[in-house]
């Protein structure tokens, strides 16, 4: 298990560390109210049919096992995940799919010390942003699973933000061998109709509870994949996420006092806010959730 902490520091590339640790450093004992036992923050596939609560953990390990199979993680000698969180894909790829070692980068102090604890030696986790990640031996496959959201700041004029993107699209590319694959999730959004509550909700989104990050068009996202990548699918599936901010939404409500007592009221507020907000824009289709597989480009 490796023991990496970088300083990270704050550049106009890299969104304010302290606004990622402000989401992502409230207790873990919160997070597993909210996640559950599979401690995933993103979408998750459910079957038709299948309820909510009961069928949430099952959409979660469904989801990574689906990933891990398109991005031909299986038994890989060495895969990245950025923005790993409490790295469930890390442990999920190495313990059931064979994958040799499966190193994750993230910003949260406490997510690493989760991710420690699952005692995974095939496990490195590193404190650091991905624009610092380097590597000596190339990875085969590489996952960034609804992460990206916050790699790039809101306040950077638009041109830059695309630049910004590319630039994480070329760093994934240096990181992989010749014929890597790269597997994400990640939201964009729709011109929003101009309605005042809407817009007032998207302003706490963006201002408050993520400030700066930046959520970008899909055509800004395919612009700057440019030819790095060749596209192998892109497909919405806006439920995915919808579905789980539906499900944490009922986990907090039924632990909400223990939640509380945890964190805090104004804590647990935020999160209500923030998780029914996403619910119902990705619901109206403000905003999709793409899965997209790419393959490196030479
Ligand atoms: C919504 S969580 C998703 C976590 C995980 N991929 C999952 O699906 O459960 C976003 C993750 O991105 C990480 N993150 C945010 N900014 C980052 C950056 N600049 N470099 C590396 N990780 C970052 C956060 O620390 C967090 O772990």
């Amino acid at each position: 298990m490796g023991s990496r902490m970088t300083t990270v520091e704050n550049t106009p590339a890299r969104p304010a560390v302290e606004a990622i640790r402000h989401h992502y450093e409230i207790s873990n004992d919160v997070y597993r109210i909210i996640l559950g036992p599979p401690m995933m923050y993103s979408g998750g596939y459910w079957n038709e049919g299948e309820d909510l609560r009961e069928g949430h953990d099952e959409a979660q390990y469904r989801k990574l096992d689906a990933f891990i199979e398109l991005a031909k993680a299986k038994g890989a000698n060495k895969v990245l995940d950025i923005g790993s969180g409490w790295g469930t894909m890390l442990d999920r790829v190495t313990r059931l799919h064979g994958a040799k070692k499966a190193v994750g980068v993230t910003l949260s102090r406490t997510q690493k010390e989760f991710v420690d604890s699952l005692g995974n030696p095939d496990v490195e986790i590193i404190v650091e942003s991905w624009a610092d990640h380097t590597a000596e031996e190339k990875y085969d496959a590489a996952f960034c699973v609804n992460a990206l959201e916050h790699f790039v700041l809101s306040s950077l004029p638009p041109k830059e933000r695309i630049n910004s993107f590319r630039h994480f699209f070329g760093h994934v590319h240096s990181l992989l061998k010749e014929d890597g694959r790269f597997v994400l999730h990640m939201m964009t959004i729709e011109p929003p109709p101009l309605q005042r509550k809407l817009l007032d909700d998207l302003k706490f989104l963006q201002r408050e509870e993520f400030e700066g990050c930046y959520i970008p068009h899909t055509h800004e996202l395919i612009q700057a994949i440019g030819n790095k990548f060749e596209i192998i699918e892109i497909k919405n599936e806006r439920e995915t996420f919808s579905e789980a901010c539906r499900a944490w939404l009922l986990n907090l409500a039924d632990e909400r006092e223990r939640a509380v007592a945890l964190s805090s009221e104004e804590v647990v507020q935020r999160f209500e806010r923030y998780l029914d907000i996403f619910a119902y824009t990705l619901e109206d289709k403000v905003f999709n959730n793409f899965r997209i597989v790419l393959q490196r480009n030479p």
